[in-house]
Order: structure tokens, then C-alpha cells, then sequence
């Protein structure tokens, strides 16, 4: 992945962005987080998935500067901007066997723009959550479902659990109330901005868990395979889209398929990607 360079120069503009950050909680940070990403991101297709349109950017660097800017303060990249190798080949994968993930609860795990839960949706998902942990993933991800015509769930029957993953923690899915969230009349898109990992291991209630490219932090990776791998373990049938990175699980799963996947020259440093389809063991 492309490294952040060094010092930025803001312009006006941006200054303007940085004295609109959002200051509260809301419809009013939400239309400014939505006009951000507008501002910042054009509709496009991403190669291996022309069916769906997100919102994508051409270059990381300056977006996560105009991000920092805006936020006035320190941010993730931006991953939402861009369709990376995994979601690309886990939203490949669903559409073209939808059987898969017909009348199933899936959830993506580090959803990014949305792209491989979008496509369960398309292809016939009766539930979906989008989990990322960047609230910006949140706004562009309703977006890109806006795009595709299709509708993001907002009823509170779901509750689900925006920033707090410490009340869903549990490890034997006693916690019916929060355990119950992806099951009883949950169906659609549901968009859950929180850290989920190692949480409900025996009662999420999905079927069908995607997670694409997210292998590539020393810190992080161990962690979310582990819980891949209790979801798994739990019956969940996990798919893990794997274009490379250091910290890629190196056994424990089944080798579905490989694509070449093509990519943006600012965010990898190969005109496209060996991406490694794998079905994780508990
Ligand atoms: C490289 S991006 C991949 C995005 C998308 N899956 C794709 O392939 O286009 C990795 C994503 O994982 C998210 N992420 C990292 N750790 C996470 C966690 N513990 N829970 C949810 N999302 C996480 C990041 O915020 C980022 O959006």
C-alpha cells in the first residue's frame, strides 16, 4: 500500500473545509461528512465489477491530507475511496455465485467503500452489515448504496451498535439482546461503524462473513483473523480476499480461486494485484 508523504500545503479551499468540521454527533455532521466525500470522490466502477458504481478517488496522499484537514485532526486513510483487491474479488465471487449468499445474513467485515456488500445485497443477501471502523466508510458507504438504487435500513429495531463494541462483548452469545441484532426481521443493508472483532464469537448471527484486504497491519491482522477464524469455528462460512499482504493468514483455508486484479499506480506499486480467493478454517 502507498505510504503518506510528508508536509502539506493547504489552500483555500481546504482551509474552508477546516473551519466546516463537524462538531457534533447527527443530520448536520452527517451532510457535511456526505458533501466531503462528494467533494473528494467521483462516481466510477471499479475494474472486476462494473455492475455497481461507488465512489471512488484517484489518489490517496492528498485525500487523506484534505481528511486530516477537515477533521482537524489525525484520521485513517482513507480506504473508502477506493476498491481495493479484496472487496473487488469478494464482490466478483458473490455475483457471479449468487447461490452463495441467496437468503443468507452476511456480514463485510473493513467494508471500505461498501463494494462486497453491496454485491451480496445484488445478488440476493437477505441481511448485510457493512463494519468498518472509519465513520467516513459509514457516509460513503450509504452513498454507494444510493448510487446502486438501493436502500440502507435506519429502523431502531436493529440497534446496531455504533461506537461501542464494548456492550456487544461476549464470548458465550449470552448477550441476547445485542447477539440478536442480525436476526428475527433485521433484513437489508445495515451499516455498523464500530469495532466488532472479538466480540459475540458464538452469537453474531451471520452466515456468511467477507473480509477483504484486511491483512495488511502487523497489529491488527493477528486479531482479525482470530475472529474470523471463531466465526468459522461458530459456522459461519468465512471468506478472506487476500491480495498479498504481510500478515495473510498462511494456512488454515482453502484456496477458492486467484485473480489479477488490476490497481490504481498511487496506492499499490504493481499495475494490478495476485489476489488469493480463501475460505478460512475454524
Ligand atoms: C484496505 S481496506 C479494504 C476495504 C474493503 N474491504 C476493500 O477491499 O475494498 C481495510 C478496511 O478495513 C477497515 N478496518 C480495519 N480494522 C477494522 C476493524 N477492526 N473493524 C472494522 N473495520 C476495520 C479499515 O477501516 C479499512 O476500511
Amino acid at each position: 500500500m502507498t505510504q503518506r508523504r510528508g508536509a502539506d500545503d493547504a489552500h483555500g479551499t481546504e482551509m474552508a473545509e477546516a473551519a466546516a468540521t463537524p462538531a457534533a454527533d447527527g443530520e448536520e455532521a452527517d451532510a457535511e461528512a456526505v458533501a466531503f466525500v462528494r467533494r473528494h470522490a467521483q462516481p466510477g466502477r471499479a475494474a472486476l465489477v462494473p455492475e455497481l458504481q461507488l465512489y471512488l478517488a484517484e489518489a490517496v496522499v492528498p485525500l487523506w491530507e484534505a481528511t486530516e484537514r477537515w477533521a482537524a485532526g489525525p484520521q485513517p486513510p482513507p480506504f473508502w475511496a477506493f476498491a481495493w483487491p479484496g472487496s473487488q474479488v469478494l464482490a466478483r465471487w458473490v455475483l457471479d455465485q449468487p447461490a452463495l449468499v441467496q437468503h443468507q445474513r452476511v456480514l463485510d467485515l473493513g467494508a471500505g467503500s461498501g463494494l462486497a456488500a453491496l454485491a451480496a445485497l445484488r445478488a440476493g443477501a437477505r441481511a448485510v452489515v457493512a463494519n468498518d471502523l472509519d465513520p467516513l466508510a459509514g457516509t460513503v458507504q450509504r452513498l454507494n448504496a444510493a448510487l446502486n438504487g438501493l436502500a440502507v435500513c435506519r429502523s431502531p429495531a436493529l440497534r446496531p451498535p455504533t461506537g461501542d463494541a464494548g456492550s456487544l462483548t461476549d464470548d458465550t452469545g449470552s448477550a441476547t439482546d445485542d447477539a440478536g441484532w442480525l436476526t428475527g426481521d433485521a433484513d437489508g443493508l445495515w451499516i455498523v461503524c464500530a469495532d466488532l472483532v472479538g466480540t459475540m464469537r458464538a452469537g453474531l448471527g451471520v452466515d456468511v462473513v467477507l473480509a477483504g484486504d484486511v491483512c495488511y497491519d502487523r497489529q491488527q491482522a493477528p486479531r482479525i483473523t482470530t475472529w474470523l477464524r471463531h466465526l468459522a469455528a461458530a459456522g459461519a462460512y468465512v471468506l478472506l480476499a487476500d491480495p498479498g499482504r504481510t500478515y495473510a493468514p498462511r494456512d488454515g483455508f482453502e484456496l477458492l480461486a486467484t485473480f489479477e486484479v488490476p490497481t490504481l499506480p498511487d496506492l499499490e506499486s504493481a499495475p494490478s494485484r495476485t489476489t488469493r480467493l480463501l475460505h478460512l478454517h475454524g
